[in-house]
């Protein structure tokens, strides 16, 4: 296997080492635009954070560093790397870890492969172009069409759940996302100016989500079969849209006067499942799919804004083959985008639900807690820089065994947004945004009908005074001890110029590598606390915290993003866009005792990839590898990675299984 340089991956114009090509094609250059979030929503945090704004960065209840404009932060905003040094990598088999977490730690590479600890095995599982639907063609890269990729694994997978399937001990449902198309890695000689019909059908097919069968394989690992529960959903398969949004005036359109039927998913990006057996799924950046000639007129340009939608042609250039993606054409059909989605993967010819209960924003993904008298809480975020942390409570009550009933759960309760105060710990407030009921919903914002904030939650959420965070990721709540724990991925904008500058929770300027919160919530009440878990980066640098933990003998973290929980209560993190030196990986976080803070990198992904969608189990972790080899200078035809293919085949996005040669992980 080879080593790529490390100067082949200058960051994406000194924030985190994104390519500038993977945010293009993904968020549609968010990065090098202006943060949506422009509301004057003062909030108590910023008060205080600007008045302490040189006090102290206060981890785990110790002063560790002075921040402000010009802080040692701005180092990383120069692009020049802190190297990646020899004690901040692989410390031993550590046999005081907690279970769970007793491997080698991967040290920081950048090699075209994902690197394991040693006594440890991976397989692919199904990689973009594998048949999920009997009679699917053999993958051919060079002659691709739309056709074929509807029967094919989608691109660019990122969320996975694996779920069992009863009375098949060796079977599994795997449920995975495909968030967004790198065309120029899916195409021979694509031209960005001029993508062909051919290649918007292929687009339209490779997103959404595959439902494939799965099975021990006697080599190890899982094994894709084609089986009956096998399912492609595209960006153009019906789907049901629920709750307030559904019959609104700004949802409807010409070819759904309705304002309830819905075409297709896209830019799904993270998820979670539920306790009766579905599968949730965040629509994130939806809006690079949307674009119209330049000055095209919008019907409400500011909300429009708020969202990242702009009268310009798009990225992906869909509005040129269909007239349901050009702005000036319908200009509703956008509004219909931006939900958590509910798929029951056990009947392929279900109807999938956006439920606009939950809101409409760049949702990561949506992770469920149930209390202890059956109220379902769903967690969700907002990523994008300075928006807000969400979450739904249901009105009614999980009935087990009732998948009907169980499937309206999300469809009634209320939304709220966060508000974070004081510094670090601090308390905080979910405020109501929305009461969604049978037969009629409730604006609890004043100025908004509850239509309004079903389809426009973010500016609901400025009026509101929700707390602007550093993008929102995944959440995802402790099965041990109820705790909640946020992924802030990072934000290069706060504390620049007219942006708010650090607050308890939020605490760097220039934030390029993020932290992961740590919440106590009364899960269907109002009020929680908080206190920073990881304030990730260069262990080595004095702004960086690791839970207390001896900063000497962690792997270093950067830009969590995806979190998952093993059987032990260890806090699994998959990173995307280190800022560090180095691939992006796994890493495994105790959080409890003496090791609280203790950081392990388990895996390391492919040259240009993100690690996405971790499944963490007793016996085997699966991970998406996303965008291997997605770098500026690259293509298809100029490929960076080989991953997994090998010798001189083009990369290709895939999920790959790690397991251990003999025994559970980690223990
Ligand atoms: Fe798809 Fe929030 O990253
Ligand atoms: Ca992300
Ligand atoms: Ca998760
Ligand atoms: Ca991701």
């Amino acid at each position: 296997m080879t080593l790529a340089p490390l100067n082949l991956f200058v960051a994406h114009r000194g924030r985190s080492s994104r390519q500038h090509i993977t945010c293009r094609n993904r968020c549609g250059d968010a990065c090098s635009r202006p943060a949506p979030n422009s509301s004057d929503n003062e909030y108590f945090g910023d008060i205080v954070a600007a008045m302490s704004r040189r006090s102290a960065l206060r981890v785990g209840g110790v002063a560790v560093l002075a921040i402000g404009a010009g802080s040692v932060l701005a180092a990383c905003g120069t692009g020049e790397k802190p190297a990646a040094t020899e004690t901040s990598i692989s410390p031993a088999a550590a046999p005081d870890s907690p279970a769970g977490m007793r491997f080698d730690s991967v040290a920081v590479n950048t090699e075209d492969a994902v690197v394991i600890p040693d006594g440890y095995q991976q397989r692919v599982v199904i990689g973009w172009g594998d048949p999920v639907l009997p009679g699917a063609p053999v993958f051919d890269i060079a002659g691709q069409t739309g056709a074929a990729q509807r029967q094919q694994f989608g691109f660019n997978n990122d969320f996975a759940a694996l779920l069992p399937i009863t009375g098949r001990p060796d079977r599994f449902l795997l449920v995975v996302n495909h968030e967004y198309n790198s065309p120029q890695f899916m195409f021979p000689g694509y031209d960005p100016d001029a993508p062909t019909r051919e290649q918007f059908d292929v687009e339209v097919a490779a997103l959404g989500l595959s439902v494939v069968e799965v099975e021990r394989s006697p080599q190890g690992g899982l094994r894709p079969v084609l089986g009956r529960y096998n399912r492609r959903i595209t960006a153009d398969t019906p789907f049901i849209l629920d709750g307030p949004a559904a019959g609104a005036d700004t949802v409807k359109t010409v070819a759904d006067p309705t304002g309830r039927a819905v075409l297709g998913t896209f830019a799904n990006c993270a998820g979670g499942v539920t306790p009766w057996g579905t599968v949730l799924s965040g629509e994130e950046n939806f809006h690079t799919y949307f674009g119209s000639a330049e000055g095209t007129a919008l019907p409400d340009p500011d909300k429009a804004k708020r969202y990242g939608v702009l009268a310009e042609p798009s990225e992906h250039r869909w509005e040129t083959f269909d007239p349901r993606f050009d702005l000036g054409a319908t200009p509703n059909e956008v509004n219909r985008f931006g939900c958590v989605i509910e798929v029951d993967p056990w009947d392929p010819a279900s109807v999938p639900v956006k439920h606009s209960a939950l809101g409409r924003f760049k949702h990561e993904g949506a992770t469920v807690h149930v209390t202890d008298d059956g109220t379902v809480v769903v967690y969700t975020g907002d990523d994008e820089r300075f928006d807000y942390m969400y979450k739904f409570v249901s009105a009614n009550k999980i009935r087990p065994g009732d998948t009907a009933h169980n499937m309206r759960l999300l469809s009634e309760g209320t939304l709220y947004v966060a508000t974070l105060s004081g510094q670090n710990p601090g308390s905080g407030t979910w405020i109501p945004l929305l009461h969604s009921g049978t037969d009629v919903a409730e604006s609890l914002v004043d100025g908004f009908t509850a239509q309004d904030v079903a389809v426009f939650t973010r500016l609901a959420a400025d009026r509101a005074g929700a707390t602007k965070m550093d993008r929102p990721e995944d959440f995802e709540a402790n099965p041990k001890t109820g705790k909640v724990y946020v992924a802030l991925t990072n934000n290069d904008k706060r504390g620049t110029e007219g942006k708010p500058g650090p607050d308890g929770a939020n605490p760097r300027n220039e934030n390029k590598n993020g932290q992961v919160l740590e919440i106590t919530d009364d899960h269907a009440g109002t009020t929680f606390t908080w206190d920073l878990l990881l304030v990730c980066g260069d262990p080595a640098a004095a702004d960086t915290y690791y839970g207390g933990f001896d900063k000497s003998k962690v792997s270093p973290i950067s830009c969590p993003d995806n979190l998952a929980f093993d059987s032990q209560g260890n806090l699994w993190i998959s990173t995307d866009g280190n800022a560090l030196e180095g691939n992006d990986g796994l890493f495994a976080v105790a959080l409890d005792g003496p090791n609280r803070g203790e950081t392990k990198q388990f895996l390391t992904v492919p040259i240009g990839a993100e690690t996405c969608g971790p499944v963490v189990t007793d016996d085997l972790i699966t991970v998406s590898v996303q965008h291997p080899g997605e770098g500026d200078e690259y293509s298809l035809d100029n490929p960076l990675s080989h991953w997994p293919d090998g010798g001189g085949a083009p990369a290709r996005p895939a999920v790959v299984a790690v397991w251990r040669d003999n025994g559970n992980i980690g223990v």
